[in-house]
């Protein structure tokens, strides 16, 4: 089980987008209401792609499934609803002011974050970090931990 292999951390090396879509898969079957997922690597890396086969694992159409471009989250009607924020045309710290993120990480459904560190003072407690390295052109290293703490979900 992914659960056990996550403590402390699982690393990989994915050869295709395909397999890539499948370690993606498999996190999907640990995913539940209000899990946050953070994706960091460089363009090109492989986030999407990760975001494509989670999505088609909670039975939405992974064709549907793009970087949001003029806004900066994405919602996919799935069997947990997800959020896919894309924070990388984020110009100004401002802009995220807009969104109101204890909706969507406190929510229904799961919050994929592709440039998770241009949340800043946004950033979550809690989450996965899925970080992706490219190793060559179809190999990528996908390395996924829990760093954080279990944090008590705040009352609402
Ligand atoms: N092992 C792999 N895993 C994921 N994508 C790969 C892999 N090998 C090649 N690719 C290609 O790399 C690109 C990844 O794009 P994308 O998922 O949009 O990256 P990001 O969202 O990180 O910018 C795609 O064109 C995909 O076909
Ligand atoms: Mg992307």
């Amino acid at each position: 089980m992914l659960k056990k292999q996550l403590n402390p951390k699982v690393s990989l090396i994915s050869n295709s987008e395909e397999e890539t879509k499948l370690c993606a898969q498999r996190l999907a079957g640990q995913l539940k209401q209000g899990d946050i997922v953070l994706l960091q690597g460089d363009l090109g890396a492989g986030k999407t792609t990760f975001v494509k086969g989670l999505a088609q694992a909670l039975k939405f159409s992974s064709k549907k499934v793009n970087s949001p471009t003029f806004v900066l989250m994405n919602y996919y009607k799935a069997k947990l609803p997800i959020y896919h924020f894309d924070l990388y045309r984020l110009e100004k710290a401002a802009e995220l002011d807009t969104l109101d993120f204890d909706d969507y990480f406190y929510g229904e459904g799961v919050s994929l974050i592709e440039w998770p560190e241009r949340l800043g003072k946004n950033m979550p407690k809690q989450y996965y970090l899925v970080e992706f390295k490219h190793k060559s052109e179809h190999q990528r290293t996908i390395c996924i931990s829990c760093p954080s703490k279990p944090q008590p979900r705040p009352s609402r």
